[in-house]
């Protein structure tokens, strides 16, 4: 009490003043201190480390430079850093320690435009809004209230699958990368925009594959987002921007075409079970969300765009690799068909509960994920506060690339067999996607994961456990198993360059 007598508080205020002051110039003086940033490979001018990147896949070129530069370290494309994460730990750091700073995304171009202004979910900024939407996302169209009729659709849509192939059995080979897709394509546009879906064709007269190829190809990126002033005038003079405007403008006009069919329908007449995810947006949208947020037209487009764009090639990609890998291992084909036939038994189907009981088929589509993410480097996840990974400073606006193909192959996790494909190893293993040591993260984790990490893999063991079940495969052209062509191709999603082309031949269950 005696301060207050002895000082008047103008004085005690003066003080606080001064000090407040002092603490803040002191922090501003020790902003001269030197930061530990990461290493990085030397640079050339304009640049960067693009020349790095050029001459193989991204994944591999980024694992080849980490094993020279640690597994944390810069790479600027242009003037920009990038932080290129490569172990387990550092991944760990980024993506639970201190995810809550690393979840927004960086601001490219392409993703501005094709989510009406970042509206969506997947490339958007994390704000309390995207968390609103996200939430609806799992619980209306992923989440186990919607799990009993996209069960149904997938059974369905796989037998349909598999009659069609039936037809083929006498033909030389398919093309069972085409067969994926359209069994996806119809299973998730039927459980999202309704079981009438039918794919028409827009009115701008381009396929729906085309506007979704195009969406893709946009979605890697331009020079201008790399290399402000240059970059920029290369994308007007190289015609990109108006190449995007236009694949905007298609895509658009697909999803208001679905949007409108919604409108038309009377939804409170609908039953409840019977109502599609776009039902349930609309239905939505004329209430107040946690956000005080009213979900308007752009916002339901955007997240339909994210279903197009996030579920549908993710998943497909994801079987095609799996499908490649048994055909590749007539072990593990054997294996794994004697126990999907044992399980199934001779009952003609392969039921949703008999997946639950597969464990080999499990690994198998576990190890296909290890060593062929369909994202090999996740999404790109932007850090938005200063602070420190593996002892390194890291800044506001620093784009992190996480390679989790790298990480997923990483001989001292996995041992000398990593590259192998032996599924196996996860008899004693307990890995799992996106918890634990971030052994192999194929879904991400945190606040920016898969939402779907728990339900995407279920689809993919219930196709390929149906194609194994009812058909023997082979290489075409009586070439060796072994020999199957495993070349990827792609950027943000990774394909087989070549789709995957196998000889069914029937067997009898009777
Ligand atoms: C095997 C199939 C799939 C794989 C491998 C996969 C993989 C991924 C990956 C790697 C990410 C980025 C994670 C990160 O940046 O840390 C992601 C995000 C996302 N995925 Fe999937 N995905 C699959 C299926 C699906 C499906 C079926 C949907 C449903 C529509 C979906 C919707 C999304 C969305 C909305 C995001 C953005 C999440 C966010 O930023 O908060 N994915 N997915």
């Amino acid at each position: 009490m005696e301060i207050f007598i002895f000082f008047p508080s103008w004085v005690l205020t003066a003080l606080l003043v001064l000090f407040m002051s002092f603490i803040v110039y002191s922090r501003k003086s020790s902003s001269n201190v030197v930061y530990k940033l990461p290493p990085n490979p030397p640079k050339l001018p304009i640049i960067g480390n693009l020349h790095h990147l050029l001459w193989q896949p991204r994944p591999q070129a980024l694992w080849q430079l980490s094993q020279k530069y640690g597994p944390i370290f810069h790479l600027y494309i242009g003037s920009k850093p990038l932080l290129v994460i490569s172990s387990s730990a550092m991944a760990k750091q980024v993506m639970k320690t201190q995810d809550h700073i690393f979840c927004s995304r960086p601001n490219f171009k392409a993703t501005k435009r094709l989510t009406y202004n970042f509206l969506d979910i997947a490339f958007s900024p994390q704000s309390s809004l995207r968390r609103e939407k996200r939430k609806i996302l799992v619980s209306e169209f992923l989440g186990p209230k919607k799990a009993k009729s996209f069960n149904q659709i997938l059974v369905l849509e796989t037998e349909s699958m598999v009659r069609s192939l039936s037809l083929d059995v006498s033909k030389e080979e398919v093309n069972v990368s085409k067969i994926f897709l359209t069994t996806v394509k119809e299973v998730v546009c039927k459980a999202a925009f309704g079981m009438n879906y039918k794919e028409k064709p827009s009115k701008l007269g381009l396929s729906w594959q085309e506007i979704l190829d195009e969406a893709a190809l946009m979605l890697n990126g331009s020079l201008g987002d790399n290399f402000p002033w240059l970059g920029e005038i290369f994308d007007i003079v190289s015609g990109w921007n108006s190449r995007l405007e236009k694949c905007f403008a298609n895509l658009d006009a697909y999803i208001q075409m679905i949007l409108d069919e919604h409108l038309n329908h009377k939804i409170e007449e609908i039953c409840d079970e019977d109502k599609d995810f776009v039902h349930r947006l609309i239905e939505l949208s004329s209430n107040e969300n946690a956000s005080n947020h009213r979900l308007t037209k752009d916002d339901m487009k955007a997240v339909i765009m994210n279903v197009f764009t996030g579920g549908i090639d993710t998943t497909v990609s994801s079987m095609e690799w799996t499908m490649s890998e048994i055909a590749k291992n007539p072990r593990v084909m054997h294996k794994l068909q004697s126990e999907i036939r044992n399980t199934a038994g001779k009952i003609q189907n392969v039921s949703e509960m008999d997946i639950t009981n597969m464990t080999y088929l499990r690994m198998v589509v576990k190890e296909s994920l290890r060593l062929h993410p369909p994202a090999p480097l996740l999404v790109p996840h932007e850090c938005f506060s200063h602070c420190q990974i593996g002892g390194y400073d890291v800044f506001p606006g620093t784009s992190a690339i996480l390679n989790v193909w790298g990480i997923g192959r990483d001989p001292s996790v996995w041992g000398e067999n990593a590259e192998e494909f032996y599924p196996e190893r996860f008899e004693n293993l307990d890995v799992d996607f996106g918890v634990g040591n971030f052994e192999m993260a194929p879904f991400g984790a945190g606040r920016r994961s898969c939402p779907a990490m728990n339900t995407a893999p279920i689809t993919v063991e219930f196709v390929v456990a149906n194609l194994l079940y009812w058909f023997d495969w082979k290489v075409p052209n009586g070439a060796k198993n072994e020999d199957l062509d495993m070349e990827e191709e792609g950027t943000l999603i990774v394909h087989k360059k070549s789709p995957l082309c196998l000889v069914p031949t029937n067997i009898s269950m009777a």
